[in-house]
């Protein structure tokens, strides 16, 4: 089965096909990022005009084969930027005659380490084999522990309260004037100070909700993280220092932004480590922007061996929002297909739903 899969939920117009729900025929990413830079972060207009203008060249270019079905976000993400993707899936599908398949976008995330690309043969593992699997999915929206007993069944065991991973990341290289995205240059200063370390990590709070508190919402605090708290101490010891100029000039900000990242890194790895303590898992099955982190995917291979799990990783080209992810998880979801009309945006989806 031939699946063309479309994702617009957030600052990338994507396309892509997949076949049999992991084969990846074709992956089209249009990325807005220069488009939101100058703001220091995603703008839903921005977002959603740049989407209309990119998506009919996105899924040109990505239609390499004729397809048996369309798969396309409906949720969660911004709703202006979601429906310009489901209105023009509506449209393929129909034009085409054949089904819609409506798809979570951080389910989709779950999937991506079970993509693979024909050049590199069969690909290590399929979701069937890798369950029951703990998921992490953690982007620069979202941040969950996901249980997955078996595959295409997602139960959230914990959360953050707050940010999500990626967000903290990008806020912190913000304060201290580093650009936007700031995931990868975080991880590229981190790792030149980790390599040949200029003075000790200063030891930022790891982000560990306080028992009991609402905005768990029932979720145990074992397996919750905010990074509220993180942001507040850095905002500190920047202005403690002068500012970020004059953290600069003291030659310092390596060494903050390496104990920074330390923190979230440690954070997620003492949660992951809690959520496999919890259940018998046979994986770890890693999806999302912030899974690029080398000093994360160090760290999460390390706990895995620890506790005796596969760690399932995505291919980097994967780790970002794409189409191939939709395409791919469609296959799995291939009994629900939608009435193509009735299918509407959920901005606010959860998971398991
Ligand atoms: O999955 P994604 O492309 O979009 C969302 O669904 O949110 O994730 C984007 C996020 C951004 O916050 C970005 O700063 C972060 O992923 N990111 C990273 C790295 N590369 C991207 N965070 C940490 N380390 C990286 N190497
Ligand atoms: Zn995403």
């Amino acid at each position: 089965m031939v699946v063309l899969g479309i994702e617009t939920s957030c600052d990338e117009t994507a396309a892509a096909i997949v076949r049999d729900g992991r084969e990846v025929v074709s992956n089209v990413v249009y990325t807005q990022i220069p488009l939101h830079r100058p703001y220091g972060g995603v703008v839903p207009e921005v977002a959603s005009r740049a989407h209309i203008e990119k998506i009919g060249e996105v899924v040109k270019n990505a239609m390499t084969c004729p397809v048996d079905a369309v798969a396309v976000t409906y949720g969660p993400g911004l709703s202006p930027a979601l429906l310009v993707g489901l209105n023009a899936a509506k449209g393929l599908a129909k034009g085409l005659g054949v089904p819609l398949i409506g798809i979570n976008h951080i389910e989709a995330h779950l999937h991506t380490p079970f993509l693979f690309d024909p050049a590199d043969g069969a690909g290590d593992h399929a979701p069937e084999e890798s369950m029951p699997a703990l998921g992490l999915a953690i982007s620069g929206g979202h941040t969950a522990w996901i249980d997955m007993p078996e595959y295409g069944r997602y139960e959230i065991l914990g959360q953050t309260l707050d940010d999500a991973a990626g967000e903290a990341f990008d806020k912190a290289a913000k304060m201290l004037g580093l650009g936007y995205p700031g995931g990868p240059v975080v991880d590229k200063i981190s790792k030149e100070f980790l390599a040949a370390p200029a003075g000790d990590l200063i030891p930022f709070p790891k982000g560990r909700p306080r028992d009991g508190v609402s905005a768990l919402a029932g979720l145990p605090a074992d397996l919750c993280v905010s990074f509220s708290g993180l942001k507040t101490a850095l905002l500190r010891h920047v202005q403690r220092a002068g500012g970020a100029e004059a953290l600069a000039a003291a030659g310092e900000i390596p060494r903050v932004v390496a104990s920074y990242q330390e923190a979230i890194v440690q954070a997620v790895a003492d949660r992951t480590r809690a959520a496999l303590r919890r259940g018998r898992y046979r994986s770890l099955v890693v999806g999302g922007g912030v899974s690029l982190n080398s000093r994360l995917r160090a760290v999460l291979a390390v706990v895995a061996a620890k506790e005796g799990v596969e760690l399932l990783l995505a291919k980097p080209r994967y780790c970002g929002d794409n189409g191939a992810m939709i395409a791919g998880l469609a296959f799995y979801r291939r009994g629900e297909a939608e009435n193509a009309m009735a299918l509407d945006v959920n901005p606010s989806l959860e998971v398991g739903s």
